[in-house]
């Protein structure tokens, strides 16, 4: 394979994070959970510690939100909302389950800073479908968020949205089938999409780094791009001599509590987006 003539730059983040006091498995709303097997929320902190402390290593800027007890999936931070440009689309979960935490969202960027915030009126499950890749939102759809959230996002957010239809109920959020390495480059794994979007990801995509299944299946497809430094976890071992060979540095991370739930990196992970580019060290 060719070496990527693009030398990778990272740019500073600004992260919102959860930890996971509360987590556990205690009903299933997606393939991976499974709650009468056992999970172990003191590795899920430790796990989970050493991914925050990971960040702040490589110089992001990592918020916290309280957990609530009796709210386990609120570690998958990603989900509270979708943040562009200091406007802030929170989340209007698919499942009861999970209906409690967009209160806590909503009232963690009313509290902290100078965000435009809208409470969503269709189903969106924040950055879990939807993922800004430059100038654009690729929006998943299929399993969680409704198609009609797409209009709201794109109206709210002022980013013309992509619809992409997710098929594999494994890769149930596009944040599972799909990760933004740069503004232009992705990687996915394209038998997670209906034929039509995978027309799309061809179309605007051709150079992108195309996922294997088992890579994807120990949810390789979930990281955390800064532009240089790709935190994804350690098992998606031939995604990250991909990457490696496209110029990025891959950076393995074991979350394989969290992967209980059905997350991992990017889940754990919600990117708080400024209008003034250098907010991201507010
Ligand atoms: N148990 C959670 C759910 O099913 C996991 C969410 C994972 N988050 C993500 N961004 N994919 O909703």
């Amino acid at each position: 394979m060719p070496q990527d003539p693009h030398p990778r730059t990272a740019s500073r983040r600004h992260y919102l994070m959860c930890p996971p006091t509360y987590f556990t498995v205690s009903y299933s709303i997606n393939p991976w959970m499974h709650p009468d097997r056992p999970t172990d929320t003191d590795v899920a902190v430790a796990q989970w510690e050493r991914l925050r402390d990971l960040f702040l290593d490589l110089g992001h800027r990592v918020d916290l939100i309280e957990p609530i007890p009796g709210l386990p999936d609120m570690v998958y931070a990603a989900n509270g909302a979708t943040v562009l440009d200091d406007k802030v689309v929170v989340a209007n979960f698919r499942h009861a389950e999970r209906a409690g935490e967009s209160a806590a969202y909503k009232e963690w960027f009313q509290n902290h800073g100078d965000y435009d915030v809208v409470p969503a009126a269709h189903i969106n499950e924040g950055e879990g479908d939807y993922l800004v890749s430059g100038t654009r939102i690729l929006a998943g759809t299929g399993f969680r968020s409704d198609p009609a959230a797409h209009q709201e996002a794109e109206d709210v957010l002022g980013a013309p949205v992509v619809g992409l239809t997710l098929v594999d109920p494994r890769y149930y959020h596009l944040d599972t089938a799909l990760s933004i390495l740069t503004e232009d480059l992705i990687a996915y794994l394209p038998e997670a999409f209906a034929p039509a979007s995978r027309e799309v990801l061809a179309q605007l995509y051709p150079d992108a780094v195309i996922a294997d299944p088992d890579d994807a299946a120990v949810f390789g497809l979930n990281a955390v791009s800064d532009g240089r430094h790709v935190v994804l976890p350690k098992a998606a071992d031939r995604l990250a001599a991909k990457l490696a060979e496209r110029g990025f540095e891959p950076v393995g991370v074991d979350l394989s509590e969290l992967l209980k739930g059905g997350g991992s990196a990017k889940c754990c992970t919600l990117e708080l987006r400024h209008a003034d580019p250098t907010g991201a060290a507010r």
